[in-house]
């Protein structure tokens, strides 16, 4: 039966540490704020926010929400995210995402001044992240990281293996495992052979979006299994992608949904806008 890693606990941890940092700040004279900005009626979209606005008050970290209505347009957002760019109480902007349509995401992010940008998602912060040289975290991917590590069991020359390749998710997870001498393999819709893949995987990351996607028979005994995965199944129920009833009496450890990689996308979003807020003010040793 596999150990269940506790992400509520975990992130509780991390954003103790931030809020440590932000009182420090604060000593200095240093407030520390993170723009939160909302497009449309998405639900999940809006729990997601009121999440990251209550992390914000645990840390201590002042957030300024700006909720617009689903027909705003493309010129309307780039013209709010300029505003937050230059407005000297704002260290970090997020913009959640998806959009709705008729606003091209590439255009908002690429819009980000790179500095402020604590989803780490602008062109520069991704490159940066290719190249091992960063300071402000992609959110999930990081949190992932925290919560193998919160395991013991060592990353490097094991078998990883991520299922999904988006932008948020798989593609910078791949890197962070192998800065740390995993040996990385990224799975997709077009991969042949998934299920024989991930059953050699020591530790494996679910980014599908599909419940239930990963069965008992694509874990292999005792592996670290990362469910990224947040959807409703057919009773209505928020669940991952991994069958968790199923693969909980294979995998040596699991995270559960709720309460697993979710919390630790908002600390990792805590921590990054401490990090921004120290490097706009000359506290960072590199940058
Ligand atoms: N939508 C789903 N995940 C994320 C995230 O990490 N950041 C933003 N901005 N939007 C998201």
């Amino acid at each position: 039966m596999a150990q269940i890693i506790d992400g509520k606990k975990i992130s509780a941890q991390v954003k103790a540490e931030v809020a440590k940092e932000v009182e420090a700040l604060s000593q200095k004279g240093i407030s520390v704020g993170l723009a939160v900005v909302i497009v449309g009626n998405n639900p999940a979209s809006r729990v997601y926010v009121n999440n990251k606005k209550k992390a914000c008050a645990v840390c201590g970290i002042q957030s300024y929400e700006y909720a617009l209505p689903e027909d705003t347009t493309e010129q309307q957002l780039l013209e709010l995210v300029d505003q937050l760019n230059h407005d000297p109480k704002v260290n970090g902007i997020l913009v959640q995402l998806p959009v709705p349509p008729q606003i091209d995401d590439h255009k908002i992010i690429a819009a980000i001044a790179p500095e402020k940008d604590v989803d780490a998602f602008t062109e520069g912060n991704v490159g940066k992240i290719m190249i091992g040289e960063y300071n402000l975290l992609p959110c999930t991917p990081a949190g992932c990281l925290d919560l193998i590590d919160s395991t013991g069991v060592s990353i490097e020359g094991k078998n990883c293996v991520v299922i999904g390749r988006s932008n948020i998710v798989g593609k910078p997870m791949a890197m962070l495992l192998l800065h740390r001498n995993g040996t990385v393999t990224i799975c997709h819709s077009r991969t042949r052979n998934l299920r024989e893949i991930c059953a050699q995987a020591d530790i494996l990351v679910a980014a599908v979006g599909k419940a239930g996607f990963v069965t008992a028979d694509m874990v292999k005994e005792g592996a670290v299994v990362i469910d990224v995965g947040m959807n409703r199944n057919a009773e209505g129920k928020l669940c991952g992608d991994v069958d968790f009833a199923a693969v909980e009496k294979k995998a040596g450890y699991i995270t559960p949904v709720p309460g697993g990689v979710g919390p630790m996308t908002i600390a990792t979003l805590m921590r990054n806008t401490v990090t921004a807020a120290k490097e706009q003010n000359g506290l960072l040793l590199y940058s």
